[in-house]
């Protein structure tokens, strides 16, 4: 495989060893295989359609298209998806009023608050309002607090995704040390539990992290979600460490210089067609899963 200058910083071209990529791509297409199975054992079970409902408010053309592709994989699995629009000015007790409906409707197996949300409203006031066996995409605080507890809920998707490459992978966590970059409530601190369970030794950074690179250095596993173009160097990574970049910005670009890191990394995540690709499939499968619980199917 062949990474041309777009993908790189200045102009390089880097032949690419396929055995060093973690293909998110490819895990997440048989993730969705799965849920199109499962789907069919709970219609089959049960009589009903498993159901994902989106909600999304304003006009951020970012959100719509993520929408419309999580509609678009519930379709490809079988599943229904209901979609709520709404304007811009929606308060945040119109959008808790909508989410309350869709909690109390036993037709819906799983509620998504597409995030961002417009400035004024208290997105947090939504997200509580979905209950925990409807958090599909893991963004409640009872939801975080199950995951830090080791208890079943349904993990935030990136996180979630990011652990089934690891698995994948066959990437040894029991005893190793990571490094997570970011605390935000859906990526990096239930990215941080999750290892945490698994018998990682974490460290979560964040902004006011001193001696950042020394800490990334000394890492057996970076995970980085930062939200910053290639901020994570290559020199700070250690030879044989496995590479994670949630990152997503503008530009297909993520957030660890894939060019530096690639050479000491043992396995790297590319963007894109690494993270990615597993936060929606893992969306899909956990709606799968929700609606199985909420109609007693079991899926062995
Ligand atoms: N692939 C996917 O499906 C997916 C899904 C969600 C997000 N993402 C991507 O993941 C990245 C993170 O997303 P997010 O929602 O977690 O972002 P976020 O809420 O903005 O959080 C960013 C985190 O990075 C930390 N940070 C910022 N500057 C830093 C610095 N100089 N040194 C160390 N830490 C720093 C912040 O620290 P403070 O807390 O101190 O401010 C914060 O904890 C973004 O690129 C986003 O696009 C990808």
């Amino acid at each position: 495989m062949r990474y041309h200058g777009e993908m790189m910083p200045g102009n390089t071209t880097t032949t690419i060893n396929p055995a060093k990529l973690m293909d998110g791509r490819a895990l997440a297409r048989r993730v969705l295989d799965g849920a199109k199975t499962k789907v069919e054992k709970i219609r089959a079970a049960s009589g009903v359609t498993p159901t994902l409902a989106t909600v999304l408010v304003g006009d951020d053309r970012a959100s719509a298209t993520y929408v419309r592709m999580k509609r678009k994989r519930c379709e490809n699995v079988g599943m229904r998806s209901i979609a709520l629009e709404l304007p811009p000015d929606t308060t945040t007790a119109q959008l808790v009023a909508t989410v309350r409906q869709l909690a109390a409707d036993p037709a819906v197996h799983g509620i998504l608050v597409q995030h961002p949300v417009p400035a004024p409203i208290d997105k947090r006031a939504a997200f509580e309002t979905i209950p925990v066996e409807k958090d599909v995409d893991g963004v409640t605080s009872a939801t975080l607090g199950r995951i830090i507890l080791g208890m079943p809920a349904f993990a935030s998707c990136t996180p979630k995704g990011i652990m089934r490459l690891l698995q994948e992978y066959n990437v040894v966590l029991d005893g190793a040390y990571a490094v997570v970059i970011g605390r935000s409530p859906i990526l990096g601190r239930p990215m941080a539990s999750l290892l945490i369970n698994a018998h990682a030794t974490v460290t979560l950074c964040h902004s006011r992290t001193r001696s950042l690179p020394s800490l990334v250095c000394s890492a057996d596993i970076v995970i980085a979600a930062i939200g910053r173009p290639r901020f994570v160097q290559g020199g700070w990574i250690k030879v044989g460490a496995v590479v994670i970049d949630a990152g997503y910005n503008e530009g297909n670009v993520g957030d660890v210089d894939f060019a530096g890191a690639y050479e000491p990394a043992s396995l790297i995540t590319p963007v894109p067609g690494g993270v990615g690709p597993m936060t929606i499939a893992t969306l899909i499968d956990q709606t799968a899963d929700a609606a199985a619980l909420q109609l007693g199917v079991p899926l062995g």
